[in-house]
């Protein structure tokens, strides 16, 4: 598949077949990430696969972080609960490196790794869905659950959705991009 056809059809999924994704289509979709740029080629991100009790045990904390809140973010975070509890793969990544200064730069090469995980899905004909919500859990959480100190930057939720999904509409380029090089029309 060429790259502009997965970024067309890449879409969250938040509904998942049981059906489980081979570990080897896993690996791709890691190695994918871990392709991508990243500021001083730090490549500042470690992704941790979950076991299924893991996982249930992150739904569970997910869930109970929700029913602290208002009823917004709450409903917000109980759909990402639901969709985490139905996606057969739940991957975390985990900031390695961070400091004050460089902050913006190693996260948004982790959210380049994190695309091109998306992407590299896509074309395997896999759903996903990137998820923030669960960064309203206590870092401490994971550290207990996973021995893992580094503080969380996302979740990928992997698998398999039972319908064919339709992208969403983005906005034109007319809209994203002034073209102020005259030269170039
Ligand atoms: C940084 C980031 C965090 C996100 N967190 C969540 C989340 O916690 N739960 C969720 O259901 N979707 C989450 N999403 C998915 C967005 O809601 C989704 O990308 C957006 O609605 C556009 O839809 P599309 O991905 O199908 O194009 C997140 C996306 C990004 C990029």
């Amino acid at each position: 598949m060429k790259t502009s056809k997965a970024i067309e059809k890449r879409t969250s999924s938040r509904n998942f077949l049981k059906k489980k994704v081979a570990q080897k289509l896993i690996n791709k979709i890691i190695s994918a990430g871990g392709g991508a740029p990243s500021a001083k080629n730090t490549q500042p991100w470690l992704f941790v696969e979950l076991n299924d009790e893991q996982k249930t045990a992150c739904v569970k904390e997910l869930i109970k972080e929700a029913n602290k809140l208002d009823f917004q973010p709450r409903s917000f975070l109980l759909a990402t609960a639901e969709a985490i509890n139905q996606a057969p793969v739940l991957i975390l990544v985990f900031a390695t490196i961070d400091d004050e200064f460089f902050h913006n730069s190693y996260i948004l090469s982790i959210g380049a790794a994190i695309e091109n995980c998306l992407l590299q899905a896509t074309e395997l004909g896999i759903q996903s869905l990137w998820n923030c919500d669960m960064l309203a859990i206590d870092k401490s959480f994971f550290k207990k659950l996973l021995n893992i100190d580094y503080d969380l930057v996302s979740g990928i939720s992997l698998g398999y959705n039972p319908n064919v999904m339709k992208a969403h509409i983005k906005k034109p380029i007319s809209e994203i991009f002034i073209n102020n090089n005259v030269n170039n029309k």
